[in-house]
């Protein structure tokens, strides 16, 4: 069975929905309730109806993104929810999408694929996600079809695979799914390494003590450049720190293997 776009439009055609529940699943929801920072870019991959992508937009995420083979879904979602930013909605293959996002969320998607792909599958939700980023969501903890979607497993299936990449990783009985789905889901987070490492502390004291001084200093870069000037800001964006030059460059602290000061103070 090929379960490519035709296969998928046909069951919206034909009102084969059942995994659809009307709205986004209590899990999906109540972690949607905790997100503040209105500003994550969010994927939804598989999404359908993508009740989960209207509930986040009310809420006021302005930057969440729906990816489905096929649009058929998408007709709804815009009837119920007419503001979603239409250029948001991907109709297209999950595994050939490009785009970096701070949080996945997954709901009935990883199950709707041939187990073949589950390898593809975490590999290209990492490749998604930015560092420090996470894919949450519902995983069946049950066994299901073998022929035809939905595809189940458990823990002890799912876990290797997606050790392969993520290292920062849970997987635990889900403690509030809706009635018919309970007891057999699993609560994912995964969570990508950030690829910065914090630099010292003391080291970071000095960049201050400079900042609050305004002196004049140069910095040796990783790759052998230096530069010149004084700190006007530190700070912190994606997980890893950042100096922001006044005359406007911004550096990661990490690139930095020296500093040294000029003599005067500018
Ligand atoms: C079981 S449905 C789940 C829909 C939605 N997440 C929900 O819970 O109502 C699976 C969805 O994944 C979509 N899909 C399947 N394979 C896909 C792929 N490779 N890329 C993007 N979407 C895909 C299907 O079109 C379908 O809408």
């Amino acid at each position: 069975m090929e379960l490519d776009d035709r296969f998928w439009e046909e069951r919206y055609r034909t009102g084969q929905i059942g995994w659809d529940i009307g709205a986004p699943s209590t899990p999906l929801k109540e972690y949607i309730d905790q997100l503040e920072d209105k500003t994550v870019r969010i994927l939804i991959p598989g999404g359908g109806h993508a009740y989960e992508a209207e509930y986040a937009h009310r809420l006021g995420s302005r930057n969440v993104f729906v990816i489905d083979l096929t649009d058929a879904p998408f007709k709804e979602l815009l009837e119920r929810c007419p503001d979603f930013p239409v250029d948001h909605l991907i109709v297209g293959d999950f595994f050939a999408h490009e785009g970096k996002y701070d949080l996945i969320l997954e709901q009935t998607f990883f199950c709707a694929l041939d187990p073949a792909l589950r390898e593809r599958y975490v590999q290209h939700m990492y490749h998604l996600l930015n560092p420090g980023g996470s894919l949450v969501g519902v995983l069946f903890d049950d066994p299901l079809n073998t022929d035809q979607p939905p595809f189940g497993g458990s823990k002890t299936i799912y876990e290797p695979l997606f050790r392969k990449h993520f290292k920062d990783l849970s997987m635990e009985p889900c403690s509030n799914s809706i009635g018919p789905r309970n007891g057999r889901e699993l609560w994912l987070h995964a969570t990508k390494a950030s690829d910065y490492e914090p630099i010292d502390c003391n080291v970071y004291d000095h960049y201050e003590a400079a900042a609050t001084l305004e002196r004049n200093a140069r910095f040796t870069l990783a790759d052998g450049s230096t530069v010149t000037g004084i700190i006007g800001d530190l700070f912190i964006r994606d997980g890893a720190e950042w100096m922001r030059l006044k005359e406007g460059r911004e550096i990661r602290l990490d690139q930095i293997t020296d500093m040294t000061f000029a003599q005067f103070r500018s």
